[in-house]
């Protein structure tokens, strides 16, 4: 196998099948301005950009995407960035220099990476900045500096991002060319065939959680069989009754085709994961990693979305959302199956709804309650409704105590407090490190509140609305 990196291929015969982007970089490569802080996809610094062919760059953590996943692609790293420039400094490393925006310098290239990747896009305002690097900790600098360089890196003589010469013709590499034991199909019959000649095969697609039992509990899998280039897989089919999203579409394609369709799952999008990781976490992954608090079930559950599942017999059954998880980290899936999409009836997405998602940090962190809430009103007399809540069981679940309160009601003041209660009651809750049981009860209630209440008055109530405790 060989790989392209800054423009200079590289040779990575002989390497397995779990190797990472990371390790090859820094081992086979020389290439060790891409550092290691975490190995989990934690703390950024070890980003790097991924290009295919006529796309703009996305920054990925080299240390969680395995090797070939990126064949075929370009990758570009923090070498690479000052040859882009000829003898000069990019415009981002030149910004971090002259706002003092590096103090040990650990986490610097990763900081410039992901600036990289957002003047690569054009992203400008502060907004878009914090969005760019929420996934990369700094631990002796502090975030000010490097704001400023975000905001001062246009104003330096332009550079193109991706080096360009040598590059390859950037087309997915699917067959001979990728690590023995790595199969990463392009299409849904081809990965049926690798399924059914690897039975025992690790299925992995973004990699942003299976990774981490490489990187974390030093599994050796042997044979993977990847999913992100399978094109039916990817793909998203806009229909007349339902949205239809391919498995293996990532965040950030979803944060683009959501945008004028629900502000409130964008809103919820820019907070799941980092940057890096809606790059390559994909939908299917959330929903078949089967966790309690995986962001996208509950917004699924109030959609009454479908699960399509495949197996490597070909055979396709259909399960809703609501019965997918069976218990904890545990699906429907049965050996030799995978999803292949969901879709999302047209109706549902029409509902009013809104998604609140509750997490100890702000950007970066996964959910301490979730909830997603849609519901028809005409006049105030509640039509359909859903709720539903990660955080709050053993796996995302609905709320039918709380929707029996609500469904053919008023939506005055009495019936809402009466959700809210009932939202306290339905559930027992863990007590962990993220919350007490009693904290996740009382925010259930609170979450519930102040969405009843902002599709009641028609408008957004702003955080102050989340009121801890009801009368
Ligand atoms: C730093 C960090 C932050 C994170 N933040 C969040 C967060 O805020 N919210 C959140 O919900 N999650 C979060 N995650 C978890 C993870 O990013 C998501 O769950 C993501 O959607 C997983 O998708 P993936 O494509 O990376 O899955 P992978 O890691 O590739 O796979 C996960 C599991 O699902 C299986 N799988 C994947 N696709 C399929 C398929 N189509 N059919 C059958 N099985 C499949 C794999 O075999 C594996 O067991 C975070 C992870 C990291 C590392
Ligand atoms: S090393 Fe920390 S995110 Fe990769
Ligand atoms: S400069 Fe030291 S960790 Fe950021």
């Amino acid at each position: 196998m060989q790989l392209t990196v800054n423009g200079e291929t590289h040779d990575a015969t002989g390497c397995a099948p779990s190797q990472t982007l990371l390790r090859f970089l820094r081992t086979r490569a020389g290439l060790c301005g891409t550092k290691e802080g975490c190995a989990s996809g934690d703390c950024g610094a070890c980003t790097v950009l991924l290009a295919r062919q006529g796309e703009v760059p996305r920054s990925v953590n080299s240390c969680i995407t395995l090797l070939g996943s990126v064949a075929g692609e370009r990758v570009i790293t923090v070498e690479g960035l000052a040859g882009s420039d000829g003898p000069g400094r990019h415009p981002v490393q030149a910004a971090m220099v002259d706002c003092h925006g590096s103090q040990c310098g650990f986490c610097t290239p990763g900081f410039v990476m992901s600036l990289a990747g957002l003047y690569a896009e054009g992203g400008r305002g502060d907004d878009a900045i914090r969005g760019a690097i929420a996934g990369n900790l700094c631990r002796c600098t502090g975030y000010r500096p490097i704001l400023e360089a975000g905001r001062r890196m246009y104003g330096y003589p332009p550079a193109p991002v991706v080096p360009e010469s040598g590059a390859p013709a950037g087309e997915v590499n699917h067959g001979e060319a990728l690590p023995a034991g790595y199969y990463r199909p392009r299409d849904e019959a081809a990965l049926q065939a690798a399924l059914r000649e690897h039975p025992d095969a690790w299925l992995v697609a973004g990699g942003t959680d299976a990774v981490l039992e490489i990187t974390q509990q030093y599994a050796a899998p042997d044979p993977v069989v990847d999913i992100t280039a399978v094109a039916e897989l990817c793909a998203v089919d806009d229909a007349n009754d339902a949205l239809r999203i391919g498995a293996a579409v990532p965040y950030s394609m979803l944060e683009r085709l959501f945008e004028t369709e629900s502000p409130p799952l964008v809103a919820m999008l820019e907070r799941l994961g980092s940057r890096q990781i809606r790059n390559r976490g994909t939908l299917g992954g959330n929903l078949a990693g089967g966790s309690p608090i995986a962001d996208m079930p509950p917004v699924l559950l109030a959609w009454d979305a479908t699960v399509e599942i495949a197996g490597a017999d070909g055979r396709r059954r259909d399960v809703a959302v609501d019965g997918f998880h069976r218990g904890y980290r545990e699906t429907v899936l049965e050996a030799g199956e995978y999803v292949a999409a969901v879709r999302i009836p047209r109706a549902s997405l029409t509902r009013p709804h809104r998604i609140f998602k509750l997490s100890k940090r702000f950007e970066d962190d996964i959910s301490t309650v979730l909830l997603a809430l849609s519901l028809d009103l005409a006049g105030d007399r509640v039509g359909e409704v859903r709720v539903a809540f990660g955080g709050m069981a053993a796996t995302p679940v609905r709320a039918s105590a709380v929707e029996g309160v609500l469904t053919a009601g008023t939506l005055d003041d009495r019936t809402i407090e009466r959700a809210c209660t009932a939202a306290a009651e339905a559930f027992t809750p863990i007590d962990d490190v993220r919350a007490s049981a009693a904290y996740r009860r009382a925010m259930a209630a609170a979450l519930l509140r102040r969405a009843l209440r902002e599709l009641r008055e028609g408008r957004d109530l702003g955080i102050d609305a989340v009121e801890p405790l009801h009368a």
